[in-house]
């Protein structure tokens, strides 16, 4: 069995759907469910005797345990988080809290668990860490990509505890031989993303008629990796990453947000015309996020050399099908979009106009 953290989440979600499409290998899904995770996602499993549903926070070492105990996984892939940079901004409490002392309880439950494995058991065991670009910092327009040799530089609460979380993991590799991976990926995109974030926000805004926030000048850069490929590259980690190793996840889709906003906009008009004219009319700038990194960008090569993994979506691909999701799944964007989220709202854009 695997374990895997924050699998109600947009790609822990992804991750188990994916997952339980090619292995029937189970899957022990832990996740504290804040406003972020929806168990109407994974409603396609209810009756799967494959995945096993715990509610429980990773910060909780006696719950961590005692679910260790019980179910011996031979992995534990973490994706839980606090995720979202402009939350970070407005209470970064909750960021140290799971991202930190959330991911050293996680470690530490882990350690006791592997070194009590018989030694073929201690030998396959691996801790994938879910971790992001973003911990790199920014780059200028010239700059080269992201390695996995870039030196640390985050800049927001978010990206500043992932950066302390990945440094708990490789010290619990360099200290204790814990078995781990990291994984440091750029921007995903697809089905089942909270609403929060700019694709899927953007979709929601244009076909709700309401504005286009597009923070500051929109020429701030993001590499873009479709979900389901960022899946895969999970998958080809922990099944052959050389533990104590990083492994940089991107699409090689560089794109100004503007431009993201603008190939949203036509792809609507294609899909959902309206008579006003072009969903670009929606959109408006608004004032920038503090300290917004100007541009990301990866260097994936040492997992295509090494693992053999490549993205399969082109940014096109990949936008015209989680565009054409959205439009075919707006009941599921307007249950999580309910509640805590109108407030999110309100207190995120309302200092911004
Ligand atoms: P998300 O915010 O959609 O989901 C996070 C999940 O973690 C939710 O289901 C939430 O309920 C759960 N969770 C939060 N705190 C918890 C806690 N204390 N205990 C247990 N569960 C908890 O995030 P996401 O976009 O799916 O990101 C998943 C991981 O991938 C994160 O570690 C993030 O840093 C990383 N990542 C995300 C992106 C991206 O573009 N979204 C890119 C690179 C890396
Ligand atoms: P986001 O999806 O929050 O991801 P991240 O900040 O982790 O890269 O934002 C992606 C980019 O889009 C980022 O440069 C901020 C910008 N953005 C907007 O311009 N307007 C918005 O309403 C949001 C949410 C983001």
């Amino acid at each position: 069995m695997i374990f895997v953290t924050g699998g109600a989440g947009f790609i822990g979600a992804n991750f188990v759907l994916d997952w339980l499409k090619g292995s029937d290998e189970p899957v022990l899904n832990v996740d504290k469910l804040t406003y972020a995770g929806n168990l109407g996602t994974l409603k396609s499993l209810k009756d799967d005797a494959r995945h096993v549903f715990a509610r429980a926070d990773i910060c909780d070492r006696a719950a961590i345990d005692a679910l260790l105990d019980r179910h011996k996984p031979r992995a534990i892939l973490h994706f839980a988080a606090e995720s979202h940079v402009d939350r970070s901004i407005h209470g970064p409490a909750d960021f140290v809290q799971t991202n930190v002392v959330g991911t050293f309880t996680l470690l530490e439950a882990a350690r006791t668990h592997w070194s009590k494995l018989p030694e073929d058991e201690k030998q396959a065991f691996r801790f994938l860490h879910v971790s992001t670009d973003e911990v790199y910092g920014s780059l200028s327009a010239t700059d080269p990509q992201f390695s996995e040799t870039t030196p640390y530089a985050p800049n927001s609460p978010y990206s500043a505890t992932k950066a302390g979380s990945d440094h708990l993991v490789r010290a619990y590799h360099h200290t204790y031989g814990l078995p781990v991976l990291t994984t440091n990926c750029s921007n995903n995109y697809g089905p089942y993303q909270f609403p929060e974030k700019l694709i899927p926000l953007m979709i929601a805004n244009a076909l709700g008629g309401k504005p286009l926030p597009i923070y500051g000048d929109g020429q701030n850069v993001r590499d873009w990796l479709y979900v389901g490929d960022h899946c895969a590259a999970i998958r080809q980690v922990l099944a052959r990453g050389v533990p104590g190793e990083t492994y940089n996840v991107g699409g090689w889709n560089e794109r100004k947000n503007l431009e993201v906003v603008h190939t949203l906009c036509d792809l609507l008009d294609q899909a959902k015309p309206k008579s006003s004219g072009s969903y670009r009319n929606q959109v408006t700038y608004v004032k920038d996020r503090p300290g917004h990194d100007r541009r990301y960008a990866i260097d994936a090569r040492k997992l295509e050399r090494e693992l053999s993994w490549k993205p399969a979506e082109t940014f096109e691909t990949g936008l015209a099908k989680t565009v054409q999701w959205y439009l075919d799944n707006q009941a599921w964007a307007d249950e999580v979009a309910s509640g805590d989220y109108r407030k999110w709202v309100g207190t995120n854009y309302a200092q911004r106009a």
